[in-house]
């Protein structure tokens, strides 16, 4: 097997090369990225280490892919990941490597006759619908009544029958549009191809910033020092999330490579589920109590035109389909998170102190 990683030095990618080199030492892995993202550095010595070859390349250029040919399957990690790119700014950057590159790596994947697994996300779920969810303050934050139920959600939460009309941020509609792309090269090229809308996913060598990696900010921000701020939502911390541990994404992935051919053509969403949910306000207490401190946190009652009150992901089809289901619970992700913040604290500390 030949395994190309684009996006391979940032948190999701290096990680699937990584865990796929330590279980299949004979495959031939490389990790395609730019550097892009501030902290995608620190993982080149770590895929130094492990056998896993490392490329600087640009899939915004289509030559930069070109040079990895004999590939024999291409899992694409590069992005632009944050739901607020591109508002008050140009979204050239981000249609370039969302989409464009996107489409790059399909040209790659159809003159290789290779497979192509696509990390897509929970974002491409309309604005509007999501807004909509009848929601309720409880103890533990935003959450809809137990018997509450509508086309593609309920209390358990967000399936891949939620309708797909509106607004959904620039960066959710490129990853539906490089959807679109895959499904059609998947049809017109026989290629398999398998799309995963993940919630939110967390984990060690996340380079948590304020508008992606929220979970490693707030662990990073209550060991290291400095600010916070409840955004959005009346600026109450209310807003919940589902968190995914990179490594159940892993065995995920793993899976879906050794069903590639059974899932072909297939959407799935996948996440940290009900039981993984959590509101900031909650993560707050949760970090408070690991760093043995406590650090002021601001409000800002503004919602961004991005945002969302509250995403969980309902896994009912991905379980059904391939078995997987996640297995770390909340406390097992914000213990490694703080066990790798500490264990590394010389290096991390002036990357996500603020
Ligand atoms: N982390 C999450 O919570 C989450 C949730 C849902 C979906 N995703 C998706 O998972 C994938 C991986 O995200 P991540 O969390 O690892 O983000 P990340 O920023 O850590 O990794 C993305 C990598 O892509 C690289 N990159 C950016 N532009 C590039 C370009 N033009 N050419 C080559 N490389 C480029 C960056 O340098 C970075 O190393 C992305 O597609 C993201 O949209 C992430």
């Amino acid at each position: 097997m030949r395994l190309l990683v684009t996006g391979g030095a940032g948190f999701v990618g290096a990680t699937l090369a990584l865990a796929f080199k330590r279980d299949f030492p004979a495959w031939e892995i490389t990790a395609l990225d730019n550097l892009y993202r501030k902290g995608s550095e620190l993982s080149l010595p770590r895929l130094a280490a492990a056998g896993v070859e490392f490329r600087r390349g640009d899939v915004r250029h289509r030559q930069d892919i070109e040079e990895c040919d004999g590939f024999d399957l291409l899992i694409e990690c590069s992005a632009e990941p944050s739901a607020k790119a591109g508002y008050g700014d140009s979204p050239d950057y981000l249609i370039d490597t969302n989409l464009g590159g996107a489409a790059h790596c399909l040209e790659a994947c159809r003159k290789n006759g290779a497979g192509m697994i696509f990390l897509s996300t929970s974002r491409v779920y309309p604005l509007g619908g999501l807004r909509a969810l009848p929601l309720r303050e409880t103890p533990e934050g935003l959450d809809p009544a137990v018997d509450a139920a509508g086309p593609g959600w309920s209390h358990d939460g967000i399936t891949t029958g939620f309708p797909l009309a509106g607004p959904r941020s620039l960066y959710g509609a490129t990853k539906l549009g490089a959807e679109l792309l895959i499904t059609e090269y998947g049809h017109a090229y026989d290629l398999p191809c398998v799309v995963t809308r993940a919630g939110m996913i967390s984990g060690p060598w996340q380079m948590g910033k304020v508008d992606q990696g929220v979970i490693v900010l707030w662990a990073a921000r209550h060991l290291f020092g400095g600010k916070l701020a409840y955004v959005g939502w009346g600026g109450a911390g209310q807003q919940r999330r589902d968190v995914l541990h990179v490594d159940d994404l892993y065995d995920l992935m793993r899976c879906q490579v050794e069903t590639l051919a059974d899932h072909r053509g297939r959407v799935f969403n996948a996440g940290g589920g009900r039981r993984n949910a959590i509101s900031l306000r909650a993560l707050t207490a949760a970090c408070e109590e690991r760093a043995g401190r406590r650090i002021a946190i601001g409000s800002v009652a503004e919602t961004h035109a991005s945002d969302i009150p509250w995403y969980v992901t309902d896994n009912a089809e991905v379980t059904a389909a391939t078995g997987w289901r996640p297995t770390r619970d909340l406390d097992g992700i914000l213990d490694d998170v703080f066990d790798w913040l500490r264990a590394h604290r010389e290096t991390l500390e002036p990357l996500l102190a603020g």
